[in-house]
């Protein structure tokens, strides 16, 4: 019997530190829309700071960010959010998004999809238009300030039929390949 007290100890001890595990984890908030980007394999920075509002299907994967205004990042590559965001978040990627669009000349393009290929490379692939766009991935380390815009400014009238979006953008390819 002495023996079979002494073999126990150990388990014991095991089921001790088990339970002060689970009452730190316990103590810790829920995860963020964040660390779900992290978990994933993504950078935080493509989405806009402050994001509390948000909802993750277990079962598909998919997301859904509600901010409180659509917004345009304040930073060197412009973005402009939706009000919602959805896209079904996978490892490494972002397939099907919808409510992220990109300016560049002007215009706002819908991002449809954000990838990492290879996190060694240091680099992140926006679908933009019909155009794949590599970023340097620090460029989306951090969540950035997003001012925001007027509902009432109705965003779409800037949006081009997706026939012309194309259109446009070869064209832009084709400037770039002169250049
Ligand atoms: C966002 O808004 C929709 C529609 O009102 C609602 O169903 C949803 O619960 C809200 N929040 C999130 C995180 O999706
Ligand atoms: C979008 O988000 C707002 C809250 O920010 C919510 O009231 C609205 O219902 C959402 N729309 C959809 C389609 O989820
Ligand atoms: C892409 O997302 C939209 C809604 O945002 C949905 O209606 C559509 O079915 C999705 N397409 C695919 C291929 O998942």
């Amino acid at each position: 019997m002495g023996i079979t007290n002494y073999s126990l100890f150990p388990v014991l001890l095991l089921i001790f530190f088990l339970f002060l595990n689970f009452l730190a984890a316990q103590s810790s908030s829920p995860p963020s829309i964040y660390d779900h980007l992290k978990h994933n394999g993504l950078p935080e920075g493509i989405l806009p700071k402050g994001v509390t509002d948000f909802s993750t299907d277990p079962e598909t994967n998919r997301f859904q960010v509600n901010l409180t205004q659509p917004c345009n990042s304040d930073s060197e590559i412009q973005f402009h959010y939706d009000l919602n965001i959805t896209g079904p978040l996978s490892f490494g990627k972002i397939a099907n998004l919808s409510g992220v669009f990109q300016q560049e000349l002007f215009l706002w393009f819908p991002v449809t999809g954000i990838r990492v290929d290879d996190p060694a490379s240091g680099l992140i692939n926006f679908d933009v238009g019909v155009v794949n766009k590599q970023f340097s991935f620090s460029l989306f380390e951090t969540p950035l300030d997003c001012t925001a815009v007027d509902p009432n400014d109705s965003f779409s009238s800037f949006q081009l039929p997706s026939k012309l979006v194309g259109a446009e953008t070869a064209e832009e390819q084709n400037l770039r390949a002169i250049s």
